[in-house]
């Protein structure tokens, strides 16, 4: 399985719907949280669809913050987890992040996903917090070049 990276508006849109899927009716998520006006300037990894109606199965997307790679969105349709495509859409951000020389990626996970995080090499570091009302600790991943 492949994620493509997305920037286009159709791509983009593909990516919220997800989301919206995902964080706002699933895990009940302000939709003015999770639509935070940083999409237009992010790229979004993303695995569509391909036997069903296209729309996206699995997605992340990467900002840059003052030099700084932060991963956030990623999301996995729920019929469809467990089958590696949250981890394809994390490494496809990572190569993206390399080809960028960013030398680290941050992001903040759940602790119901810190393992996920964890397994693809992520470090936790600092307290506990809540974002959106949801436990939440920050990890980063240094990157070893290409
Ligand atoms: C977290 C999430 C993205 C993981 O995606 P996924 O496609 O199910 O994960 P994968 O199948 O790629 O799993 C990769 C590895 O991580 C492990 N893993 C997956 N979810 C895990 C979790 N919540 N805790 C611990 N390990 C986990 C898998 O067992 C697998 O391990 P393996 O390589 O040893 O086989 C997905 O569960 C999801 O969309 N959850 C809801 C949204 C969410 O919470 N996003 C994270 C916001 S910070």
């Amino acid at each position: 399985m492949q994620a493509v990276l997305v920037t286009d508006p159709e791509g983009r849109s593909a990516a919220v719907a997800l989301r919206m899927e995902v964080f706002v009716v699933e895990q009940g998520v302000d939709a003015d949280i999770e639509i935070d006006g940083r999409d237009d300037e992010a790229e979004h990894a993303v695995i569509f669809d391909q036997s069903g109606d296209g729309s996206a199965v699995a997605t992340a997307r990467l900002l840059i913050v003052q030099g700084v790679g932060i991963v956030g969105r990623v999301a996995v349709r729920r019929s469809a987890r467990g089958t590696g495509l949250g981890a394809v859409v994390m490494r496809t951000i990572e190569d993206r992040a390399r080809e960028l020389e960013l030398p680290v990626l941050e992001l903040h996970a759940q602790l119901s996903a810190e393992g996920f995080y964890a397994r693809l090499g992520y470090e936790a570091f600092g307290e506990n917090y809540l974002e959106a009302g949801i436990p939440h600790v920050s990890m980063r991943k240094v990157l070893t070049p290409a």
